[in-house]
């Protein structure tokens, strides 16, 4: 069983988009998915009760037993936890389960919401510091399709990412309405419209995230 841990400390960045959108990809490869919803707020709960297909199993803990409970699941082959933003124990517990995998941070491409990331980082900072072998990688989401901005936000995030010891992944995440228009219906860009360029670009994130935890269908 791999873990992936999707978390940022700033609000609004994708986190729940990512992790459901994952899960379906996971499911659709024929792996046995758990969506694990670490924030109150319980998005991903509620994207779960919105799906009529029974191929992925959610269930919510907001408790700091999130560290514990969820080595447990091996009856899983991937369990991917959307965690919530508020900088509290429970969101450094989440975060300090991805050595059982990898923490993903996706991230806004503007000059704010990357100085934004900068709580993130030290909480990253801080559990390694303690002994967590975390490894940790960032995606940017809703890249607006203007080549000069996504230009200059990569290589910022390049360089902030290396100095926090973050690699930044090839795959990216446009501003898609898609990802919008499916949620709403439970279902993953990849079933709502298979030929998407969101379809495209999650399935690339899916693909990278894979062959990084050496996960085989
Ligand atoms: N690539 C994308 N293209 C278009 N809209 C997107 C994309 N990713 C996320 N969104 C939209 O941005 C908003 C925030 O996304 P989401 O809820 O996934 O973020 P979050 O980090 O989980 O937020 P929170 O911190 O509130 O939990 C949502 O309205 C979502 O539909
Ligand atoms: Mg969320």
């Amino acid at each position: 069983m791999k873990v992936i841990v999707i978390a940022n400390q700033k609000g609004g960045v994708g986190k729940s988009t990512v992790a459901c959108n994952l899960a379906i990809c996971a499911a659709k490869d024929n792996l046995n998915v758990a969506l694990v919803d670490a924030d109150p707020q319980g998005t991903s709960m509620q994207f779960r009760s919105l799906r009529q297909a029974d191929d992925i199993s959610a269930l919510a803990i907001i408790q700091p037993s999130i560290f514990t409970d969820v080595p447990k699941l091996t009856n899983f082959d991937l369990v991917l936890i959307d965690a919530g933003g508020r900088d509290n124990i429970l969101l450094r517990a989440a975060i300090t389960t991805a050595i059982h995998g990898l923490l993903l941070i996706p991230l806004l491409p503007s000059a704010v919401d990357i100085w934004a990331t900068e709580d993130t980082f030290t909480i990253l900072r801080e559990a390694r510091s303690i002994g967590a072998q975390i490894d940790a990688y960032a995606v940017l989401n809703q890249v607006k399709p203007n080549a000069t901005v996504g230009k200059q936000a990569r290589e910022a995030m390049v360089e902030l990412s290396a100095n926090n010891d973050v690699t930044l992944l090839e795959a990216q995440l446009g501003d898609r309405e898609d990802f919008k228009k499916s949620f709403m219906g439970g279902l993953g860009v990849i079933e709502y419209d298979p030929k998407s360029k969101a379809a495209l670009e999650i399935d690339a994130l899916y693909q990278e995230l894979r062959n990084r935890l050496g996960l085989n269908s």
